[in-house]
């Protein structure tokens, strides 16, 4: 018999940050620390807004998901060449080996920077080069996944879609984000219906402020594996029977959605419910430089706010492997590493 609840809740700060775990949502231009920014704008001679590393600190005073991108998408503006997205995605291994990350899928927003005439391989092959050199240092396994930018046209993604199929070994699928409300997934069903010929995995951010019926047209138009964020699915019973019957997994991202003001609180957010729904939710950190953590302290914090248990720790560590696009034999070999990290956190009384 396993028994987790056998683990002292003393020993759930350190459970949390033992467990082998897999990070699935992770947009790795919203890992530049303000101190890389600055550091990157010196070394490519761009002038940025804001007077210091403190100025640029400041103004992450977010008020909704747009007031974010804004920023966002500023402080991506210093990255031009390939090594500066090397060093972006290096900086990010980093802070995922400590917090015992063995597998990351990472987000990157091609049209961020094709848009401002770095070439796509340039992107790509600075991110990739990255992946590959996190599996030797750290034995960290990642791979990336192409987001459109839902703000700009269909067209527009067709277009980057085509700039990238040169470089189609280097990414295992696409995704949707940018600014939700109004720009529901439908207006991508064309290029996802490519994607999905060319066996790209899918998914879409849907439901993190735009209505459950966005979540419902990620699944049944563009046909994702998965919805990113998603929480305001539990405002839709027939929506959570679905999400629950079908295992669709949600990655959620509490410290995203408590600086973004989606939930008022940590205390209010609705993890803990859907867990107890039986919903497949891994825990992220979608953009940790700028939210105030990466995954450990969304896991630390969350878990304190909610009063979450050890038992909850290792379903969500279990659903990041269960939900993440590997082969099985690799998900079993994690999946049993994770129960071995687990059972070693157990007290005996003998
Ligand atoms: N939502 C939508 N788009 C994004 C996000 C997010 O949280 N982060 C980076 N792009
Ligand atoms: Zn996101």
């Amino acid at each position: 018999m396993f028994k987790v609840h056998a683990i002292p809740a003393k020993r759930l700060p350190a459970l949390l940050k033992a467990m082998p775990k897999a990070e699935l949502h992770i947009h790795i231009e919203g890992s530049l620390e303000p101190e890389l920014i600055f550091a990157l704008a010196q070394r490519n001679q761009v002038s940025l807004p804001y007077a210091s590393v403190d100025a640029l600190r400041a103004a992450y005073a977010f008020t909704n998901l747009q007031s974010f991108l804004d920023i966002y998408y500023a402080g991506a503006s210093v990255l031009l060449h390939e090594q500066d997205f090397y060093d972006m995605a290096w900086a990010y291994f980093e802070r995922a080996a400590a917090d015992h990350v063995v597998h990351a899928e990472l987000f990157f927003d091609p049209q961020t920077h094709t848009e401002r005439g770095v070439p796509m391989q340039t992107v790509v092959h600075g991110l990739y080069r990255a992946c590959q050199d996190a599996r030797t240092h750290w034995g960290i396994d990642a791979s990336l996944i192409l987001c459109f930018l839902r703000h700009l046209s269909e067209e527009a993604a067709l277009e980057t879609l085509e700039q990238a199929l040169p470089f189609r070994d280097c990414f295992i699928g696409v995704g949707l984000d940018s600014s939700e409300v109004g720009h529901p997934p439908e207006k991508f069903a064309r290029v996802f219906a490519r994607c999905k010929e060319l066996g790209l995995h899918l998914v879409a951010h849907a439901g993190e402020e735009g209505p459950p019926s966005y979540i419902w047209s990620a699944l049944d138009v563009l046909g994702v594996q998965r919805i990113d964020h998603g929480v305001q699915a539990l405002k839709d019973e027939r929506l959570m029977h679905r999400l629950v019957a079908e295992r669709v997994p949600l990655t959620v991202c509490p410290l995203s959605n408590l600086k973004l003001r989606v939930f008022d609180t940590l205390a209010d957010h609705n993890l803990g419910k859907m867990l107890d729904a039986g919903v497949c939710v891994t825990l992220n950190s979608d953009d940790p430089a700028y939210f105030g953590g990466y995954i450990g302290d969304n896991f630390v914090q969350t878990f304190e706010a909610l009063n979450l248990t050890a038992q909850q720790a290792y379903v969500l560590a279990r659903n990041s492997f269960e939900a993440s696009f590997v082969s099985t034999q690799q998900r079993e070999k994690w999946l049993h590493e994770l129960k071995l990290c687990v059972e070693s956190f157990v007290e005996h009384d003998d």
